[in-house]
């Protein structure tokens, strides 16, 4: 299959180490809540490859929901000021809820959205995210289910984007430092 691959990018994980990563999470996460009923809860746009291919491998009833945040605007540098930019269809309240992220870096999205699901009072909350920054984290936060750990590089591709551009690669790529504005 031809698939789309700018000459910027270069290849960090590749499509097969994706999927392989994304069934083993599937894998434990249907196991974990084996009997129940999920809420995944995915966070756009980012997450929303992530969340389609991980609501098909888990063996379980999910129910989907979309929270739209927005926290960078065209820049690379999180600005730690969280804006929800649409909200859920229908309550949570009494659900268990896997928030799906597609990473976490200063760790200020998630810390926000954990304050603003708890206050909806579902029954608990975990959290899946794709990828992880450790060397840029402000809060502390806790990851259920983890996918991949990267160092401190701005990754594009497999929903990630850089001003919206990018989200469509079957990969996670390394944007070359030279098509990022300073
Ligand atoms: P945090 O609040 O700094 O943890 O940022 C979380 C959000 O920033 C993620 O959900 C992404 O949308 C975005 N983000 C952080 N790092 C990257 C990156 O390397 N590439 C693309 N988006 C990123």
């Amino acid at each position: 299959m031809s698939a789309f691959s700018p000459p910027e990018v270069r290849e960090l994980i590749s499509e097969k180490r994706i999927a392989d990563r994304v069934a083993e999470l599937a894998a434990q996460i249907s196991r974990e809540y084996a009997g129940r009923q999920l809420v995944l809860l995915c966070v756009l746009k980012g997450s929303f490859v992530f969340a389609a291919d991980l609501a098909r491998a888990i063996a379980l009833p999910v129910r989907v929901e979309f929270l739209g945040v927005r926290s960078y605007g065209a820049d690379t540098k999180s600005s730690g000021v969280v804006q929800i930019t649409q909200d859920l269809t229908r309550p949570v309240d009494g659900e268990d809820v896997l928030l799906v992220e597609d990473i976490v870096d200063t760790g200020l999205t998630l810390t926000y959205l954990r304050e603003q699901l708890r206050s909806r009072n579902p029954a608990s909350i975990k959290v899946a995210a794709l990828l992880h920054k450790p060397a840029r984290i402000q809060r502390e936060v806790e990851i259920d289910y983890l996918g991949f750990t990267i160092d401190d590089v701005f990754v594009v591709g497999y929903g990630l984007d850089y001003a919206e551009r990018y989200r469509n690669l079957r990969f996670l790529g390394v944007l070359d430092p030279e098509h990022i504005a300073s």
